[in-house]
């Protein structure tokens, strides 16, 4: 057998789209070459040579593959939420592509517009549903969409929240009703109506195992959220914190109601972004101040790898036991006193 007759290892790794790591590939094996005419000057038998040369070529591919290989590789990701590149979501959306997924953004009304603008920074292609939250109509809308676009979903990130001015701010006690409703229905009801719109794609239903796409369909999902922890009452946040602390058992009974299909569903919550919600609460700078001075790991305002990344990781296979938890992404801020 001629090495040479083989598909290169850059080749092989270009056809499975590892690019990039094609060049590693190119490199070590050039090295790999090189190192073998040296034996075969030296020890003289040809043949043997050639067969080690062979293998090692064909063996190399996978094992460049194997260190390359995403966390989210494979997966079918729906996240919510990307308004602008300021978003959380749209730092979840970058990293869950540079990881391997394939992702749809959705977007919601006057916002839409931002949406669809973000998707194409984050690249070509990635498709943009409208899934406005107090219309009921649109989980039934998105998961017709999904059915038809990918027919199965891994997982979905929850980054949606609204409250009117006077929820925020230090108004607690002159918020009506008829604001507080507004509130609750777009940041906590929400995760339930995403839900609607993904479980039936993740789960392992025995209908969907006896499917005629050979069950594809049904081995579970991850539904992921953003949180603001809600177990105490902070200053400005006001009924937010109420949405949020609303948010985190809605997080609990999805896990109980969902856990039988294998669909995961827990809460990120993360510390203070300055994202375009987030300038909408009066008083925001006070949670940069006490963050800044408390977080034992310390915390920057501006830097939402930290949040993204668990996230990512939280939608990954990496967390298989894990459901109707809330993780801390806040420097440590959560575990500290004054
Ligand atoms: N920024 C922070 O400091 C911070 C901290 C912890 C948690 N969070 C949470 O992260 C999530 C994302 O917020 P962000 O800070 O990235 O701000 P953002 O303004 O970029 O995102 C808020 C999103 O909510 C969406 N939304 C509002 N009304 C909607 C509706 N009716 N239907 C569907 N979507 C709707 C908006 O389109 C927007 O994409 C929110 O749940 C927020 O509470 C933010």
């Amino acid at each position: 057998m001629n090495s040479g007759e083989l598909t290169s290892s850059k080749e092989i790794l270009q056809i499975v789209s590892l690019g990039e790591a094609g060049e590693l590939a190119e490199v070590v094996e050039s090295n790999v070459n090189e190192a073998f005419d040296t034996v075969t000057r030296q020890i003289g038998d040809k043949h043997v040579v050639l067969c080690a040369r062979a293998a090692l070529l064909l063996a190399l591919p996978l094992a460049v593959a194997l260190l390359f290989m995403g966390l989210l590789d494979g997966k079918r990701i729906v996240i919510t939420g990307v308004l602008t590149d300021a978003s959380l979501a749209f730092g979840v959306a970058e990293l869950a592509l540079e990881q391997g997924a394939e992702i749809v953004l959705t977007g919601a009304g006057r916002g839409l517009r931002l949406t669809e603008r973000s998707a194409r920074k984050l690249g070509d292609g990635i498709a943009v549903v409208e899934f406005d939250v107090t219309e009921p109509s649109h989980a039934d809308s998105l998961r017709d969409f999904l059915d038809g676009h990918w027919g199965r979903v891994n997982g979905a990130l929850h980054a949606i929240g609204f409250a009117p001015e006077i929820c925020l701010g230090g108004t607690f006690m002159d918020a009506a009703w008829t604001d507080v409703k507004v509130a609750l229905e777009i940041s906590t009801y929400s995760l339930k109506m995403l839900a609607d719109a993904v479980a039936p794609l993740m789960g392992a239903s025995e209908a969907d195992s006896a499917d005629a796409d050979g069950g594809s369909r049904g081995s579970g999902g991850s539904i992921v959220g953003l949180d603001f922890d809600a177990s105490r009452a902070f200053p400005a946040y006001d009924w937010m914190g109420v949405a949020k602390a609303g948010l985190e058992s809605t997080c609990r009974y999805l896990a109980r109601y969902l856990g039988p299909q294998g669909i995961r569903v827990n809460l990120v919550s993360a510390g203070p972004i300055k994202t375009m919600a987030a300038r909408s609460i009066p008083g925001f700078s006070e949670f940069e101040d006490a963050w800044t001075q408390r977080a034992p790991l310390g915390w920057s305002i501006t830097e939402s790898g930290a949040v993204s990344r668990t996230v990512v990781a939280m939608l990954s296979d990496w967390l298989p036991a894990t459901t109707g938890s809330i993780v801390q992404a806040d420097g440590g801020f959560h575990a500290v006193g004054a």
